[in-house]
């Protein structure tokens, strides 16, 4: 019995040593110290032994389970230890390895040129509107003084939803000056940004979609100079102090008299190259007086009340302030281009 406990002891400490995975060891705790294991195979033997064997045989194999344990305990401690630095290991982050850097947004050249110019104009008391792009004729044209045969009209301009030209999408932000004349009351200060469409071929100047910024002031009184008065102060606030801007005679249905304004090019001073086609001036907008007809068509009595209106093109006013050549970059969403801004 001293030889088969000598035996187990020996065996199982081997068997422990070499054990792989926790498992493993479970299995051999069983083995060896479970209610069927070996030990207690032996141990149940001990009722064939005599009365003065009983007492030694006893205390050798609780040493024998004691050692068993013990060394079970180590074992698994090992195991343990080892299956920690594995995954140590395997998890390592090398915190040497540069950091990816996040890619952060920021906004379009455009938003930003137009922000600033909706700071201006809030700070003077105009109120921002927003209009829809799918416009009907009536608003677009009829109460905007330009009737039926109006070139602005052609369908080679104008994208229209149906043969009686009812539903277009807006040719120009001035319906928005209509709609303000029926929804608000007296006087109106308001600008009213959005996007308009016209049949144009993408080139470094035209784009069938295109932005404009309408703006328009009803009052008592209001004259030509309020109109040059307000948009020089604009511009020289956009551009710097020192713009010199260009009140040009022109034609609009809705604005009598009518007029359109530019800016000395940025690029050559104002003495004419590729960018200002020549010119040394760069238009940015059309303006007027209100026609009295399109107020009678609002129920606003011309003889009481005037105002005037402009349209700002605002790709144009972008370009202008951020030095900025080809109308297309703004639209093509080139990264490397945004990011200069
Ligand atoms: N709507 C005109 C255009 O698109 C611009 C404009 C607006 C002119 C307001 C006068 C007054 O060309």
């Amino acid at each position: 019995m001293k030889e088969q406990l000598a035996n187990i002891r020996a065996q199982a400490l081997e068997a422990f040593e070499q054990a792989k995975a926790s498992a493993d060891l479970d299995a051999l705790r069983v083995k060896y110290l479970g209610k069927k294991g070996e030990l207690t195979a032996v141990l149940k033997q001990m009722g064939r032994l005599s009365a003065e064997e009983r007492p030694a045989m006893g205390q050798l194999a609780n040493e024998v389970r004691a050692a068993l344990e013990s060394a079970l305990d180590t074992a698994s401690k090992k195991l343990e230890a080892a299956a920690l630095e594995h995954r140590l290991e395997a998890e390592a982050v090398d915190v040497t390895i540069p950091g990816r850097a996040p890619a952060i947004g920021h906004r379009h050249p455009m938003y930003i040129a137009l922000d600033e110019m909706k700071e201006i104009f809030i700070g003077m008391g105009f109120t921002v509107l927003d209009g829809p792009e799918i416009e009907l004729g009536e608003l677009n044209f009829d109460r905007l003084n330009a009737e039926p045969g109006h070139p602005s009209r052609d369908w080679s301009d104008t994208f229209y939803f149906d043969q009686d030209e009812k539903v277009m999408l807006r040719s120009q932000t001035s319906p928005m000056q209509v709609r303000a004349m029926d929804t608000m009351k007296l006087p109106i200060r308001i600008i009213a940004p959005g996007r308009v469409y016209r049949k144009d071929e993408v080139d470094a100047t035209h784009s069938p979609m295109f932005h404009q910024v309408e703006g328009m002031v009803i009052d008592k009184g209001v004259t030509m100079a309020d109109l040059k008065g307000t948009l020089n102060t604009v511009i020289k606030k956009m551009y710097g102090e020192s713009t010199q801007t260009r009140f040009r005679p022109h034609h609009f249905p809705f604005t009598e008299p009518s007029c359109e304004v530019d800016v000395q090019c940025h690029k050559c001073g104002g003495v004419g190259c590729p960018t200002c086609k020549g010119e040394g001036w760069i238009e940015l907008l059309g303006a007027g007086m209100i026609h009295p007809h399109v107020l009678e068509m609002a129920g606003i009595d011309p003889e009481v009340w005037s105002g005037w209106a402009f349209g700002f093109g605002l790709e144009r006013t972008a370009m202008r302030r951020f030095k900025i050549d080809d109308l297309r970059l703004i639209f093509e969403n080139d990264v490397r281009f945004l990011e200069q801004f």
